[in-house]
């Protein structure tokens, strides 16, 4: 990659380093004249936040406060950029509670603007989703409650204002909300100390202009702001210093538009332990794996003491997408760098397997639907917040035919379930696809059949949201909703 030394020099002496002998380097620099940052920065772990149990009406509630606010960020250090994050300038904490609790988020909104708070990925009563109908003017305030009834997973919380949701997720606001089941569950010999061995990674791509500001540029691509730089937790060139045998890294993609093929810079092979909504029937080995945006994968990785590991997102394979290095494709880009102690702490071994999925709902009993993505559109339509597309009964069955008929990507994730993917264009998923999942990529003319059972809250009034999640498709109307009422 081209820098000019000068800019090298800048970078260099603006940031403590703890440099290798040729620092890699996290902005990676078209035309532009964009920052470098040598690696050897902190990975920065968000706080940790169980919230506190308060009693109303006999009856526990663990509850967490969130405060979306403006602030400010230096991506390169010593040029602050324009921010946004709940309870601080960048990001949010991570929230943690167990299948079973009940829970309430008191949200008080301190931006200038309003904003929503959606639970991605939660199994939840549509009132509480925090979907684009739930705006939180400045200055006021919202506080969903639910029951947690789902697998243990890696979730994310981020606004959802329709025609803004790029901008504020883009600024800094986006976090992880993680369940737990009991202490001996099948997961539970796997890292588990956060912050230690078990690593939350928030990696969005972020386009930096010359001063080190975020831009945007939803017009410049298909897929909308593409970014020319790798934040992880909000940090270019972070660096990871671990202390075990194996480390659990819940790799969240909360970028825009970008692809992403995480594997490690000397291709070791790790295991995959969970999709977006729980854990595989088994380890998977892979040495790779690609998320589109709001995926998430949790791998585990085995280090040997002493030494240094990147892991490295490589070029992704967008299927048919057309010319093939185009949409985000042919590109690599260092994320965060391992940095293993001279001796490392015994980590239990992985577990042969974690137990078997249920079989995906039967598709002969299923309500069968179609949905057509084109440009901005599906099935032909913009997103219009009065227009409710069906209404569905609580729990029932569903099969859902996906089609992406432009040579570009997009993906689906769908509001208030966890659904299976039974096959691409026919065929079985890949086994990283094959569990739980809240979001798929639908790669250039690719049609992909899901399953799920709708959410068994009904609820006539408040609709869920099914959409595009390129957060630059979604904001201008790649969106429809439902309703789930009996
Ligand atoms: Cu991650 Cu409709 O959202
Ligand atoms: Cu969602
Ligand atoms: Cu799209």
């Amino acid at each position: 990659m081209p820098l000019t030394r000068r800019a090298f020099l800048r970078a260099f002496s603006a940031a403590a380093v703890l440099a290798p002998a040729a620092p890699a380097l996290a902005g990676c620099a078209g035309t532009e004249d964009v920052p470098a940052v040598p690696f050897g920065a902190r990975l920065p772990i968000p706080p940790l936040d169980r919230g506190t149990v308060e009693t109303s009406g006999g009856i526990p509630v663990r509850t967490f406060r969130l405060a979306p606010q403006a602030g400010t960020h230096e991506y390169v250090p010593g040029k602050a950029a324009e921010s946004m994050g709940y309870n601080g300038a960048l990001l949010g904490p991570t929230l943690r509670a167990a299948r079973g609790e009940k829970v309430r988020v008191s949200i008080e909104n301190r931006l200038a603007e309003a904003t929503t708070v959606h639970f991605h990925g939660m199994m939840l009563p549509a009132a509480a989703d925090g979907g684009p109908h739930a705006m939180i003017d400045p200055g006021g305030s919202a506080a969903p409650e639910w029951t947690i009834d789902q697998p243990a997973a890696t979730l994310w919380y981020h606004p959802h204002p329709h025609g803004s949701t790029e901008k504020q997720v883009g600024l800094g606001l986006a976090g992880l909300f993680l369940l737990d089941e009991a202490q001996d569950g099948p997961g539970a010999s796997l890292p588990h100390e956060y912050g230690v061995d078990d690593i939350p990674l928030i990696v969005q791509d972020r386009r930096l202009d010359g001063s080190g500001k975020v831009a945007f540029d939803p017009s410049g691509n298909s897929l909308g702001t593409l970014g020319n730089s790798i934040a992880a937790n909000g940090t270019l060139g972070a660096v990871l210093p671990a202390t075990t045998q194996r480390v659990r890294l819940r790799i969240l993609n909360a970028s825009a538009g970008r692809w992403f093929k995480f594997g490690f810079a000397d291709h070791r092979r790790f295991h995959m332990v969970a999709s977006d909504g729980g854990l595989l029937a088994a380890p998977l080995e892979l040495d790779a794996v690609q998320l589109s945006p709001a995926e998430r994968a949790e791998i585990v990785v085995e280090l040997r003491p002493g030494e240094s590991v990147m892991l490295r997102s490589f070029a992704p394979d967008l299927g048919r997408v057309s010319p093939p290095d185009a949409f985000g494709g042919g590109r690599d880009f260092d994320v965060v760098r391992l940095d293993a102690a001279a001796s490392l702490a015994p980590s239990s071994p992985l577990p042969a397997a974690f137990g078997a999925l249920p079989e995906p709902v039967d598709a002969r009993t299923a309500t069968s639907r179609s949905f057509t993505f084109s440009g901005r559109q599906i099935n032909g339509r913009t997103m219009d917040m009065e227009r409710i597309d069906f209404t569905a009964a609580p729990g029932a069955p569903e099969v859902w035919f996906v089609d992406n008929v432009n040579p570009y990507q997009h993906n689906v994730h769908v509001h208030g379930v966890q659904f299976r993917l039974l096959d691409i264009n026919g065929a079985p998923p890949p086994p990283e696809r094959a569990g739980w999942k809240d979001t798929i990529p639908l790669l250039p003319r690719e049609r992909n059949r899901i399953a799920f059972r709708m959410p068994r809250y009904a609820d006539a009034e408040h609709p869920y949201m099914y959409h595009c999640h390129l957060l630059t498709h979604e904001d201008q109307g790649m969106m429809g909703q439902f309703t789930v009422a009996s």
